[in-house]
């Protein structure tokens, strides 16, 4: 069928995006879904920062590509051998497919899911291949879900079904944003009640984590970034302290208001000076989680003799540790719940022809979350 898609052809264009155009809206083939395989009409997709490091080139893509992996729509066609979904169901896709057999899967891990992570690097599908084309050349999907299209083939064992109450734009951001932020609270640290924490960047997933550990009760609250207006946004979420990054001598400040530093920090920057401050605002005993997802290059320096003799943890958290299937339902029952308000996470609603121009805004830290509508 022919369908609508964003598609990414060249990384590293120059900015502003609104005038080179990394992303062109063109009418492209989508073969109809294989065995395991289903169509999804995608009514909503969220813009993160892993589909901005694609554009941008800092993590290469294989190309060209549909770009785009937070989304949520309906099954409007199931391959042979789909049995889960059917058609008219809502759906989340996760984007790690999880094949359920490999060594894992089979300890519960699904989102390091091996033939999973090779497909989402080769840009194809579980099997190897690629269900999108136009004139005879292949387009790869990325992270096996490919969003910024009007139609998606998805592998069934990605899909997660969801109460149809909840509006797509909302339902967009437990693909990814939330999925990963509370994740890492609530999976990856398992933050306790009266346990002190800290997230060191305020986008889709740092401001998830912050409402997660508002939700679990964390004692004291510090929210890190470089942008003061999302200061405010954290301090109207819950948290207790704010600090600007850049600010002089910012961890003695963290750590003399956390009296030593705090349980638990996030780094959900993507950038290694965050992870670094993430470090060094955590108490002794403590773990650091690290959850942005930086270039393939980058890397920090720590302290070896801290590492030990605070006994200190650093743990790295992937698609926020989840079970897509067991925590999807989970986190969308928060927020029905309103323990969870991750409606103020959104600050633009796009269409197709505003995609550029969205990212500009994201790299220029002029966002929240942003959802494009289709
Ligand atoms: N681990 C995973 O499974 C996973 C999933 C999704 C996204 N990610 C990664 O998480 C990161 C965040 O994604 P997002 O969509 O929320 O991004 P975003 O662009 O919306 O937000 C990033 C935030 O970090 C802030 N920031 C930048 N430099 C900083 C610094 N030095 N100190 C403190 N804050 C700083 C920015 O101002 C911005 O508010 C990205 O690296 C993304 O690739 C990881
Ligand atoms: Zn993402
Ligand atoms: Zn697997």
């Amino acid at each position: 069928m022919k369908i609508r898609a964003a598609v990414l052809r060249e990384s590293g264009k120059a900015r502003p995006y609104v005038n080179s155009l990394p992303l062109s809206i063109e009418e492209v083939e989508l073969d109809p879904p294989q065995r395991g395989e289903v169509l999804v009409q995608i009514k909503a997709a969220g813009l993160c920062h892993s589909d901005l490091v694609a554009i941008n080139g800092e993590r290469p893509k294989p190309m060209p590509i549909v770009i785009g992996h937070e989304a949520a729509g309906i099954v409007s066609d199931v391959g042979p051998g789909v049995a889960g979904v059917d058609v008219g169901d809502h759906v989340i896709p996760a984007y790690v497919a999880s094949c359920g057999h490999c060594d894992m899967c089979r300890e519960g891990r699904p989102a390091l899911c091996r033939p999973a992570t090779a497909a989402n690097l080769a840009g194809t599908l579980m099997d190897g291949t690629m269900r999108l084309h136009r004139n005879g050349q292949r387009i790869h999907h990325h992270s096996g879900v490919a969003a910024f299209s009007e139609y998606a083939v998805i592998s069934q064992n990605a899909l997660v079904r969801i109460d149809p109450e909840i509006s797509f734009e909302q339902a967009a951001l437990f693909g990814c944003a939330v999925l990963t932020g509370v994740g890492a609270v609530v999976n990856t640290a398992k933050v306790a009640p009266g346990q002190s924490a800290a997230i060191v960047g305020l986008g889709g997933v740092g401001l998830s984590a912050l409402l997660a550990a508002v939700a679990s009760g964390a004692g004291q609250i510090v929210a890190v970034d470089i942008n003061e207006a999302k200061l405010k946004i954290a301090r109207q979420l819950g948290a207790h302290e704010t600090f600007n990054a850049n600010l002089e001598n910012c961890v003695e400040k963290i750590r003399a208001v956390t009296h030593g530093g705090v349980h638990f920090a996030f780094e959900t920057a993507g950038v290694p000076s965050a992870l670094d401050l993430a470090y060094r605002v955590t108490r002794r005993g403590g773990t650091t989680v690290a959850a942005g997802m930086p270039g393939p290059d980058a890397s920090i320096t720590l302290s070896h003799l801290s590492l030990a003799a605070e006994e200190r943890t650093i743990k790295g958290s992937y698609m926020g540790s989840c079970v897509p299937s067991r925590d999807i339902p989970r986190y969308i029952g928060l927020y029905q719940d309103h323990k969870l308000p991750i409606d103020r996470l959104t600050s633009h609603q796009i269409e197709f022809g505003e995609l550029n121009g969205a990212f500009d805004r994201m790299a220029d830290g002029e966002a929240l979350r942003q959802i494009l509508i289709l």
